[in-house]
């Protein structure tokens, strides 16, 4: 059965939550995010997200990507992934990541970038 759908609420290990919109036929969507962690020991704040998925509609297992402009740190984040859906319907998201954090000097680039893998579970 069935395609796997990026809509709706997701966690990841590290307890941050997203919400994913509904998707518009060209596969763009926004969403917002909420991390559990940050880099700086800032108040972290709800933060909006865009994305587009690959082949809209075509596929079980559909690529993505996303970005989020956080709204309490300098920083960018872009994700890379895939959706997955078990045989029992179980969705996952499985994805890439990476930070990018404001230098002051293009000397300071080489320590700008932090990169990771996330997975995202369901929860409604
Ligand atoms: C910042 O600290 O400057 C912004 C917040 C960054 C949170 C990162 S993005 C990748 C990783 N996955 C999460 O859910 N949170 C962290």
């Amino acid at each position: 059965c069935c395609a796997c759908d990026l809509q709706g609420l997701w966690r990841n290990e590290l307890g941050s939550n997203m919400t994913i919109s509904a998707m518009n036929t060209a596969g763009t969507f926004s969403g917002s995010y909420h991390t559990a962690v940050a880099a700086t020991n800032k108040q972290t704040l709800v933060s909006p997200l865009q994305g587009v998925q690959q082949h809209p509609g075509a596929k079980r297992h559909p690529m993505f990507s996303f970005t989020v402009q956080w709204q309490f740190s300098d920083s960018t984040t872009a994700f890379v992934g895939q959706c997955f859906v078990d045989h029992r319907g179980k969705e996952t998201l499985e994805t890439t990541w990476l930070l990018r954090e404001e230098v002051l000097s293009h000397k300071d680039t080489w320590k700008a970038t932090r990169v990771g893998t996330s997975t995202f579970i369901r929860i409604k």
